[in-house]
């Protein structure tokens, strides 16, 4: 049997169109602003693709391209202003930053209403304490939505996690729970990694190790979400080793095309729900 491929970049097309749809009754435009610093090359086609898709949707959109040599007194001063401004109603700074600027306090300015990444501790500890918010973690909210389109019910399903990132791995973790899963986080200091993936209904790969999950390794039927952009000769490859993988998943996510496309859909719900204050 050959494992179902689920459709990222289709199902993110269909987000983006029905908030199209909706934005095309406003008279008043909801706006994302998006900062990059620095000219890291995944960051840069990352904040193009945002860009594209506000264009698209009739989002009011701003990038701000500033160089390596932004302080972090000129970075924290843009986000006050961004913090202030009306036409504004969520942005970003794009991580990572350059090193003499501290991540934290970054993200610590970031008004928790506008901070439409959801990396704000107001937004992950609503997140952590089950609080209905409008602004959810794009990339796990992401992987949620693909776990969805598959028809099959999360919960009492059994998840595996591989990874325990910020930005992924614990804040998917949070939404797996909520949606009734039993969840496992693994990492590098995991014991026996392959034991642990093979008891899972539902497996989110998030690591960043080219095809660190091999087919041997997956439950026959499971759900496979590969969160991995992993760059090999200049080629997108994910966690997952999806050739061996498809031949036991019921359903797998491919990279690109797959959570890739969900992160920006999920990031212009966000911005909207800003907008309408959900
Ligand atoms: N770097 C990698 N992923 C992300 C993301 O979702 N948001 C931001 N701001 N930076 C990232």
């Amino acid at each position: 049997m050959t494992a179902q491929i689920i459709d990222g970049k289709k199902i993110a097309q269909n987000i983006r169109e029905q908030i199209k749809t909706e934005v095309a009754k406003m008279s008043v435009k909801p706006g994302l602003a998006v900062v990059l610093v620095g000219a890291d090359p995944a960051s840069q086609v990352y904040v193009n693709s945002k860009e594209k898709a506000c264009q698209e949707i009739g989002f009011y959109s701003e990038v701000h391209r500033l160089p390596e040599t932004t302080t972090e007194v000129e970075l924290l001063a843009l986000i006050d202003k961004l913090n202030q401004d009306p036409k504004i109603n969520g942005f970003l700074v794009q991580l990572p930053l350059p090193e003499h600027i501290n991540e934290e306090k970054v993200i610590l300015a970031v008004d928790p209403a506008k901070d439409v990444d959801c990396f704000h501790p107001v937004n992950t500890g609503k997140l952590f304490n089950g609080i209905a918010a409008g602004i959810l973690p794009c990339t796990p909210a992401g992987c949620i939505e693909l776990i969805k389109s598959t028809g099959v019910a999360l919960s009492e399903k059994d998840a595996v996690v591989v990874g325990r990132s910020n930005i992924v791995g614990k804040p998917a973790t949070m939404l797996l729970l909520q949606n009734n899963c039993t969840v496992t986080v693994c990492h590098s200091r995991t014991k026996d990694l392959a034991a642990k993936v093979r008891q899972a209904d539902i497996v989110v790969a998030a690591v960043g190790k080219v095809g660190l999950i091999t087919g041997d390794m997956i439950k026959p039927g499971a759900i496979v979400i590969d969160v991995g952009t992993n760059r090999v000769n200049g080629k997108l490859t994910g966690d997952v080793d999806f050739n061996s993988a498809k031949e036991i998943a019921g359903f797998i996510t491919p990279v690109p095309g797959g959570v890739g496309p969900m992160t920006i859909a999920m990031l212009m719900q966000n911005t909207l729900n800003a907008f309408l204050k959900k």
